[in-house]
């Protein structure tokens, strides 16, 4: 009978075989196609199988793995992916994911692993304090912004609505994430109570409108209870006039929330310091560590100001639990989030820092904002190039333009050249649509995505516009 309890050289097997791969695969990064998806949803439809009764040799599944199922897809961990907001893939977190995986400790509830709670907590400390948020805060590491905004939106509406809520609206600009919207849906909200509010041509919430609005809906016998500011929009990474909307905010006594899911680490640099103040006056912050801490997919945070308000809003007891101490060293995550169990998401956060510190971080972000600069600048000296939003941080978003084409034949022409940029492989860029505009946008993220990329990239756009 084959046994669930590998022996110690059956583990050691198993991990240095896929470790094998692992460095193969990660070594040749940059020299993979930065996108193969043709043929990939073809190869995909074949993968469907029955449970199977009996196993297979591991190393015809790294095969399936490593040869087929992962070169099929966007290189979303390589050096050329320069498409929507790019993630990580930081190799120590993958280790500390090994290890907390395979100790399988819970965290739900402090007593079960108060030291290891303890380095989570040392790390939500870390981020209070890269956000400039106040003692009192309380952090939950998430499994990514969307569910991070959820939670938010949630004790937003716990703190500052009736239990009949049906009349809260909630503030965005027309450029705000849709995990916003979507979390006010899934939160109970019908989804007309969602304002967006116009942005103006710098892609930046428009204050004038806002308040417009507000007024409106109170008139009209509706409570306004919650503003979202954006610390770097996924569309062109604008950052709404922050300080004014906590002050809005203030005066008209609405909780003010803060979407950093993609800006907000830049906070660690001082021009990011500078672009993103009043990030810090906010109640609620999303920050994504599996996007500017280049960790790997899986990894969202939230900070809230009033700590006590997570737990106000998550706090549950049940008769098969221990009973719940508040201890502000030692937090019980279960107690402050929808979640009972959890994987243990503090290590792949904790390892890396302590090994490598913060500084290499800040120092990646800080080549991101300068090759993002540079970059821009040399597209917008291409020929019949314009500049539709340089870069507030790391994004910036440009299309081609020329007189007497219309909307549609200029959103052809764009979505062909974004096609011939891409068709090269070397770096993979995305398109949306900008007050109706098809515009191509560069998003320099990845910590592999160094000068000569960027060079790369310049080159394979020069050569697009060659008709
Ligand atoms: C600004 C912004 N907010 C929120 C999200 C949602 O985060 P996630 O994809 O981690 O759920 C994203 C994702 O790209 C984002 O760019």
């Amino acid at each position: 009978m084959v046994s669930l309890e590998p022996s110690a050289a059956e583990m050691r097997r198993l991990v240095e075989e896929a470790l094998e791969r692992i460095i193969g695969h990660i070594e040749s990064l940059p020299t993979q196609p930065a996108s193969r998806v043709g043929g990939a949803v073809r190869l995909a439809r074949t993968l469907g199988e029955p449970l199977p009764e009996q196993g297979t040799p591991f190393h015809q599944l790294l095969d399936l793995l490593f040869r087929r199922a992962i070169p099929a897809s966007l290189n979303a961990a390589g050096p050329g992916y320069l498409g929507y907001i790019p993630g990580g893939g930081l190799f120590h977190a993958a280790v500390a994911d090994l290890i907390s995986d395979a100790v399988n400790r819970y965290t739900g509830i402090s007593v079960g692993a108060p030291a290891l709670v303890r380095l989570e907590a040392n790390v939500l400390d870390w981020l209070r304090d890269i956000a400039g948020f106040p003692p009192e805060t309380r952090g939950l590491l998430t499994s990514g912004g969307s569910l991070s905004t959820l939670i938010a939106v949630v004790t937003a509406r716990r703190e500052r609505l009736p239990e009949n809520f049906l009349r809260g609206t909630l503030y965005v600009s027309d450029q705000t994430h849709h995990a916003l919207a979507k979390s006010a849906v899934v939160a109970g909200f019908p989804a007309a109570n969602v304002r967006l509010v116009p942005s103006d041509r710098h892609f930046r919430l428009r204050l004038d409108a806002l308040t417009a609005q507000i007024s409106e809906d109170r008139r009209r016998g509706f409570t306004p209870f919650f503003v979202g500011g954006n610390a770097g929009t996924t569309n062109t990474g604008a950052v709404d006039p922050l300080p004014e909307l906590a002050a809005l905010a203030r005066r008209e006594g609405l909780w003010f929330h803060v979407d950093g899911a993609y800006g907000g680490f830049f906070r660690l640099t001082e021009e990011g310091r500078r672009t993103l103040s009043g990030m810090e006056l906010a109640d609620s912050l999303v920050l994504d560590p599996h996007k500017s801490l280049f960790l790997p997919y899986g990894t969202g945070a939230l900070l809230v100001r009033d700590g006590a308000a997570l737990r106000r809003t998550h706090s549950a007891v049940a008769d098969y639990l221990p009973p719940v101490r508040e201890d502000p060293l030692l937090p019980d995550f279960a107690e402050m989030s929808p979640e009972l169990t959890r994987p243990y998401r503090g290590l792949r956060l904790w390892l890396p820092i302590k090994l490598l510190g913060i500084a290499p971080f800040r120092d990646a972000l800080q080549e991101k904002l300068d090759l993002a600069r540079e970059a821009a600048e040399a597209v917008h000296r291409l020929p019949g190039i314009e500049m539709v939003a340089p870069p507030e941080l790391s994004l910036f978003a440009f299309r081609r333009n020329r007189p007497g084409l219309s909307t549609a034949e200029l959103n052809r022409l764009n979505t062909d050249f974004l096609k011939r940029i891409n068709a090269r492989k070397r770096v993979f860029l995305t398109g949306t649509r900008l007050h109706g505009r098809f515009t191509l946008r560069m998003c320099i993220l990845s910590f592999r995505t160094h000068r000569d990329r960027v060079e790369m990239a310049l080159e394979d756009i020069a050569a697009a516009l060659d008709d």
